[in-house]
């Protein structure tokens, strides 16, 4: 980990980060639920989290063009943390990600410049897919499960 450029490296099995860490500015949230609201914890005013796991906020809801019937439950589901995020000074953002070729391009050439590195975990063979999603569902595996295609 410390070779991709993490200068603390926590094991979420054995340690706990809200412990250990302070003052961030931002932090990035993949799991959402207790986790999310510890990251909160570990920023500094004014800080954000930012989530991809959920909740639904209101931008996501607006951006996602629902009548104002859906918009109104549908931020709803994010009230309390961002209640939460409030109190503490910090603001929470829900991220939903689409698919688009131009950001593909820029994060391609990251990694060509060495400034991105992404770790494999294994390589699958095409007719291996179901047991590539299968090891991902089990999850264990250290690094990207990539499937290539036949030539
Ligand atoms: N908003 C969007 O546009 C968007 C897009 C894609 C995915 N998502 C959502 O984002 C979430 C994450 O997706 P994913 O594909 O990354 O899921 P994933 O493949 O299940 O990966 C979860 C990762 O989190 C790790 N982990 C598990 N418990 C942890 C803990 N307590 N602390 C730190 N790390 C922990 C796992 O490690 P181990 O391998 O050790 O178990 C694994 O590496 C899902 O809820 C998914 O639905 C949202």
């Amino acid at each position: 980990m410390r070779d991709l450029g993490a200068d603390t490296v926590i094991d979420y099995r054995t340690q706990d980060f809200e412990q250990l860490l302070t003052g961030y500015d931002l932090v990035l949230d993949s799991l959402g639920g207790e986790n999310l609201v510890k990251s909160l914890r570990i920023l500094k005013p004014g800080g954000k989290a930012i989530g991809i796991a959920g909740p639904p906020d209101p931008a996501f809801a607006r951006k996602a063009g629902l009548n104002p019937v859906l918009r109104l439950p549908i931020a709803g589901l994010s009230s309390r943390i961002r209640q939460q995020a409030k109190k503490l000074g910090v603001s929470y953002e829900f991220l939903f990600m689409r698919a688009s070729g131009d950001q593909l391009r820029q994060i391609a050439a990251l990694v060509d410049d060495g400034v991105l590195r992404p770790v494999v975990g294994k390589v699958f063979d095409f007719a291996q897919t179901p047991q590539a999603l299968e090891s991902l569902a089990k999850g264990g595996l250290r690094g990207k499960a990539v499937v290539t295609l036949p030539a």
